[in-house]
Formats: structure tokens, sequence, C-alpha cells
């Protein structure tokens, strides 16, 4: 079963949070017991030095009496209580002891025995058998520099071990309690942080093709989920679009196709019901083969922008669009006299463009077609090309019927036609500036239209130069 983030975080929070705690625990208890265990060594420090001070004369045959600690007590103010004192010579035979140890002797370890030698004290502790561990310290007491006594003062560690044993057992107490809390205060913290996430999960699951138009609130914070939300947001808008203009493209379309196709159902079925001559019958198969024409002209025109849609650039080669434009001009050039239509090439300079050579073929061609389609007899088509910066300037003027302005924003869409009536008559799809623009769209480059109705229009294409 996957984790949830939610389960993650809480347990990456509680495994810091106990690793936190534990290792705070752990140096709580070494520096109390270092802070208590020094404390002790320096009360039995002391007391060996004031031993070392006022008890033992040199060259003198050590006797004290057997209660020499209460003594102290009486007479120094030392407090001995809980201590135990041993005084060995230098060969570690006992010369005197507390009365604390009884028949006892505290233990003396050979590297305290050679330490007093060389005048240093030394610090111990010792398990003493059946009872709590002891703290021991070998004190020497010297003479000129050679070792007249040794004075070990000990005391039992039961107050430091007993204090260690009460900080762990608080630690076992509030540990794992302190844990717990954690854990259950940071599913609820994870849980409030991730709620935004569930909400925009559920309303992406509700957005659909149906309802792209609703969005998923954003707060305003300015915060991680905010920017989610944001971005989900314009997704969907874009989603949106592209599905607007898919059910927009496919309804024109079907448009587009079933007009020809009534026309051709309509005059079939006539001619099949009550046609007499050869002639007539030919009258018809000629219509038909006009819508057919039509409709295999718009299936064309459809498949090159479903392909300029789905493959870009990997046809790109090195193109010269002066040549292209020359032929193109040459070529429409006789359409444009029949119509008594005048053409000018003002301008072919030399540019060299990447581009597909068949598209920005048609690209051309789609734009004098119009300029000469749109023109009344005796009009002018200006043509020019021309290197501007780093872009091919393709222009196309001509003194035709122009565009209104409020046409101008739609006519590169797909099936836009200003004068449906007239441009079925012309035999036009609506698609020649649509597809310009997607072939000046895959080249880098494109295309802008100037329009004044009843003077004339220009159209102009931008198409980056090869870099040299
Ligand atoms: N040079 C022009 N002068 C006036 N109007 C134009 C000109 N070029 C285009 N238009 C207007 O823009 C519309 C769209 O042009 P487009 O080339 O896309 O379609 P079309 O020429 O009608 O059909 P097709 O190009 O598919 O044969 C035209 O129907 C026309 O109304
Ligand atoms: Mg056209």
């Amino acid at each position: 079963m996957p984790f949830t983030i939610r389960t993650k975080l809480t347990f990456w929070y509680t495994s810091l949070l106990g690793f936190s705690l534990i290792s705070a625990g752990i140096f709580l208890y070494i520096a109390a017991q270092q802070a208590m265990v020094t404390a002790l060594d320096t009360k039995l420090l002391f007391l060996a030095e004031t031993m070392a001070r006022t008890v033992i004369k040199p060259h003198t045959q050590l006797i004290l009496p057997q209660n020499f600690d209460v003594l102290m007590e009486r007479f120094f103010g030392l407090k001995t209580s809980g201590s135990y004192i041993q005084i060995t010579d230098r060969f570690g035979n006992v010369k005197s002891r507390s009365e604390t140890l009884g028949k006892a002797r505290l233990p003396l370890s050979g590297k305290a025995v050679q330490n007093a030698l060389a005048n240093k004290t030394t610090y111990e502790t010792v398990d003493y058998v059946g009872r709590q561990p002891l703290r021991v310290i070998t004190y020497p007491a010297m003479d000129n520099n050679t070792l007249d006594y040794i004075i070990q003062v000990a005391a039992s560690m039961e107050s430091v071990q007993s204090t260690l044993s009460d900080i762990v057992y608080i630690f076992y107490l509030t540990i794992p309690f302190v844990i717990i809390l954690a854990t259950a205060g940071g599913f609820v913290l994870a849980s409030k942080a991730l709620s935004p996430v569930h909400e925009i999960t559920t309303a992406a699951r509700r957005i659909g093709a149906e309802n792209l138009h609703e969005r998923i609130a954003v707060l305003g914070t300015g915060d991680e989920i905010d920017n989610l939300a944001d971005t989900f947001n314009e997704m969907v808008g874009r989603l949106e679009i592209s599905f607007k203009r898919m059910k927009q493209f496919t309804s024109d379309a079907s448009h587009e196709l079933r007009t020809p196709l009534t026309i051709l159902k309509g005059e079939t079925e006539v001619a099949l019901k009550k046609c007499r001559s050869l002639e007539e019958m030919r009258g018809v198969l000629e219509s038909n083969l006009e819508e057919i024409n039509r409709m295999s002209r718009i299936v064309n025109n459809l498949l090159t922008l479903v392909k300029s849609d789905t493959d870009v650039k990997h046809e790109f080669q090195d193109v010269r669009l002066n040549e292209i434009i020359d032929e193109k001009f040459r070529q429409t050039k006789h359409i444009a006299e029949a119509k008594k239509v005048e053409m000018k090439l003002l301008k072919n300079e030399e540019v060299l463009v990447s581009g597909d050579p068949l598209r920005l073929r048609q690209l051309i061609l789609n734009l004098l077609d119009n300029a000469v389609k749109f023109t009344h007899d005796h009009g002018n088509v200006i043509v020019s090309l021309e290197r501007c910066n780093d872009n091919a300037v393709i222009k196309v003027s001509d003194t035709g019927i122009g565009i209104q302005e409020e046409d101008l924003p739609f006519i590169f869409d797909r099936f836009y036609r200003v004068d449906k009536g007239r441009s079925r008559e012309d035999g036009g799809t609506g698609l020649g500036l649509s597809i310009c623009k997607e072939i000046a769209d895959a080249h880098g480059g494109r295309i802008e239209v100037d329009s004044v109705i009843g003077k004339g229009s220009t159209f102009k294409v931008y198409i980056p130069v090869k870099p040299a």
C-alpha cells in the first residue's frame, strides 16, 4: 500500500523528533554524570588535601586513633561522614583507616601506587563487591619529593547512581509521551497543510470536457498550493481554448462539407427521377463534378492544416525565397491578365531562408490568389520581397475590395470568409489565410494585414532569414 504524504510527513517528523530527544537525553545523562562525579571528586580531594596538611607530619610514625575521622570533624570541621579514609605507607601497608571502613580495606591499584610515587593523584571508580561502586581518590603525601604516605579517600557512588537512574526513569516516562503527542500533533498539522491539496484533487476530478470553464479556487495566499492551483487553472484554460477550437473546427468542417453534399444529393435525386435527355444528364454531372472538386479542395486544405498542426520543421531545407516569388508571380500573372488586373513585381531581393519549399510556395500562392481574386478589373497587385534586419519580408498589396475593420481579426480563422455568397462563387473555402498563418508560424515568422474597405489590402509575411 503506498503511503500518503501525510503519513510520510508524520513519520519523518516523529523520527526526527525521537532522534533529537534521545540524543539530547544521552547528552544530558553524560553531562549530569560528569558534573556529579566532578563534584564528588572535588569533595574527596579537599578531604585528602586537608588530611595531608593537618594529620600527617613528615618522618613521624603515623599513629591515629581508630575514630580519627570523628575527631577531624570535631577539630577541623571536616565533614567526613559517608566517606572512607585509609592511609597506607608507600608499600601499601595500612597505617590507619576511618571507622566507617570497619575491618574492610580500600583497594589500592598498582597504577594508583605508581601515580603516587610520581606525585600524582589518581581518580578511580571501583566496584565494591555487593555494594554500590566506590569513587576512590589516591593522594600522595610527599616529604621532600619522596612519597611518605598514600592517602585514599572514597565515597559511595550511590547518590550519583540513583540520580542518574532517576534521570533515565524520567526519560523513559516522558520521551514516549512526548513522541505520541508530537505524532498526533504532526498528523493534525500535516492534514491541515495538505487539505488544500485534497480540495485541488477533488476539483481536478470534477473538471471534465463538459465543464472546462470551471476553475479551482485560488485563496491568494501566494504559497505553493496557490501556485499549484494557478498553474492547474492555466492548464485548464489552455485546454478549454484548444477544446473550443477543436469543436469549432469540427462543426465548421462538417458544415462546409454538408453544403456540397446536399447539393450533390439533391441534384442526383432530381436527375434520377426526371432526367430526360443526355444533355440534361451531362449538365447534372458537370455541376456534381464542381461540388466534388470543391469538397476535395476542402479536404486537401484540411489535410494541409492538420499536417502543419502535427509535423513541424523536419522537412526544412535552404530555400531561396526570391525564386519562389518569381515562379508564383509568373503563374498568377496569367490569371490576373485574364481578369484585367495588373501585376507588378516591385522588388525581389535574394533572400535565403530555412523552410519547407512546398509550404512556402503554398503561402505565397494563397496570398497572390486572394489579391487577384478580391481585386476588380483594372486594379493593381504589387508584390515585393526584401530583407529587413533578420527577416525576409514578403509584401502583397492590392487595390481591391478591402476588408472591414471588424472582420480583420477573424480572416485568419479557419473557414472565415467576409462574404460567404461571393466566396462560394469563387470556390473559396475560407481556409487559405489560416493555412498561410500556420505556415508562417511553423517557420518562426508571422503574418500581418492592413486594409481599408473599398481601397485595398496589404498582407505582409515575415520569415526569419537563415543565420549566416
Ligand atoms: N486581398 C484581400 N482583399 C480583400 N479581402 C480579402 C483578401 N484576402 C482575404 N480576404 C478576405 O478574407 C477571407 C478569408 O480568406 P481566405 O484566403 O482564408 O479564404 P478564401 O480566399 O475565401 O478561400 P480559399 O483561400 O480557401 O480559396 C476571404 O474570404 C476574404 O473575405
Ligand atoms: Mg484565399
